[in-house]
């Protein structure tokens, strides 16, 4: 669309070959503060696929992990994620986990763009820590060693997203502006 046709869609309009966002990266990454921001700017639907899996089951999270195991949360998450994945014009925010079954995001549908919020060690554990929601992974005895372990160990599933973006001093609007910036110049 050109100037002076009646431009108020222009973001719309140019970012109309994407269909669905998946946001990955580590507990504290800003997933969900980035995802509801960015839903609301692109005029998309939101789901957290936390609270998608707490809405069907009736329990926290930490409460599966605890009363059911990590094993049997994953497979919730799963389900979740598939159902979320099916839509479009959504923008998804996943646990940290979801992203490191091997092969799940190169196989999400087309249309769908994968963006890693890298934070470091130090921000993930202040933020994830800084709040009354518990995260059963980060709740031993050394939080910031395990979430510096955990980091390593992931960083090579979240590096499978398409687009980059450090997180560790953007706002969310600055991240939310990144965003949508890359998905009008390479729809
Ligand atoms: C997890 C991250 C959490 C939640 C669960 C496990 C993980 O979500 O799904 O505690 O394995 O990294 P957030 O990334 O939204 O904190």
């Amino acid at each position: 669309m050109s100037p002076g046709t009646g431009g108020r869609n222009v973001s719309r309009m140019a970012t109309s070959a994407w269909e669905r966002v998946v946001l990955v990266g580590f507990m504290g990454s800003g997933k969900s503060t980035v995802g509801r921001h960015l839903a609301v700017r692109l005029g998309w639907v939101f789901v957290d696929l936390d609270e998608a899996v707490e809405a069907a089951t009736g329990a926290k999270v930490a409460d599966l992990f605890r009363t059911h195991g990590e094993h049997a949360f994953r497979q919730l998450e799963a389900e979740a994620g598939v159902a979320a994945t099916a839509r479009v014009r959504v923008v998804i925010a996943p646990g940290g986990g979801w992203s490191l079954v091997p092969g799940r995001l190169d196989g999400l549908p087309d249309g769908t763009l994968t963006v890693w919020l890298r934070v470091t060690p130090e921000t993930a554990i202040r933020r994830a820590t800084g709040t009354t929601r518990v995260r059963p992974l980060l709740s031993g005895p050394d939080p910031a060693a395990r979430a510096r372990e955990l980091i390593q160990e992931r960083e090579p599933a979240y590096s499978r997203a398409r687009l980059q973006l450090d997180a560790d001093r953007a706002s969310p609007s600055s991240l939310v502006d990144a965003i949508v910036a890359y998905m009008e110049r390479s729809e």
